[in-house]
């Protein structure tokens, strides 16, 4: 597996231990900000989305017979990603305790950029591939 997978499919499975920790304290205190949004998007852009990440920067260019497209660009997909997650988080926390909510707009507008990102590489890397050849017919047994 390349660097980038190895880190992201980390990076999924850490927001998911935190989404599930925030999820066990939530089920005690009920939908409360902001742990809310904080759980649900560590989950599906956290988890989820970065499971996807790791596992489509591996699988799809193998599948289309092709290398990732820009391996600078998967790098600062990782970064910012990971950067528009943390700030998001930090963004509901902010905009909960003082009703400001330009850090969320502002770690979201990273968040999408990451998305962007991800869009270019695999729309310039997917590409139909020709199926594997089927394996050869096993020899006819011989005659006595
Ligand atoms: C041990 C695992 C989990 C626990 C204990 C947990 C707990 C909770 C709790 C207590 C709520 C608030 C529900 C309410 O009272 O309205 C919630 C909401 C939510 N959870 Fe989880 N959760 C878990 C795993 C997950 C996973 C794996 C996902 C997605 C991949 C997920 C996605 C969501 C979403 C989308 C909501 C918001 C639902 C809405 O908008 O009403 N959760 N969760
Ligand atoms: C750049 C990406 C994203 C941004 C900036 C974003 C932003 C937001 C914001 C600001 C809210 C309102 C939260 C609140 O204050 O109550 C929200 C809610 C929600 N988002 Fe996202 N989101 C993103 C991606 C996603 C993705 C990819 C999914 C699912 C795969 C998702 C699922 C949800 C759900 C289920 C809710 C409702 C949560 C609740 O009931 O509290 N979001 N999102």
């Amino acid at each position: 597996m390349s660097t980038i997978t190895v880190w992201f499919i980390r990076c999924a499975m850490i927001y998911f231990l935190l989404a599930i920790l925030l999820g066990l304290q939530m089920s005690v205190a009920g939908p409360v900000y902001p742990w809310m949004p904080i759980h649900v998007h560590f989950n599906l852009l956290g988890w989820m989305s970065m499971m996807i990440y790791g596992v489509g920067y591996h699988i799809l260019p193998r599948f289309s017979g092709k290398p990732l497209w820009s391996d600078k660009l998967s790098y600062w997909q990782l970064w910012l990603s990971n950067i528009g997650l943390i700030g998001m988080a930090a963004g509901w926390w902010v905009r909960t305790s003082t009703g400001e909510s330009m850090v969320l707009l502002a770690f979201s507008v990273l968040e999408a950029i990451s998305v962007v990102f991800f869009f270019l590489n695999m729309m310039l890397t997917i590409k139909p591939a020709p199926a594997p050849a089927k394996p050869a017919a096993p020899p006819a047994p011989a005659k006595k």
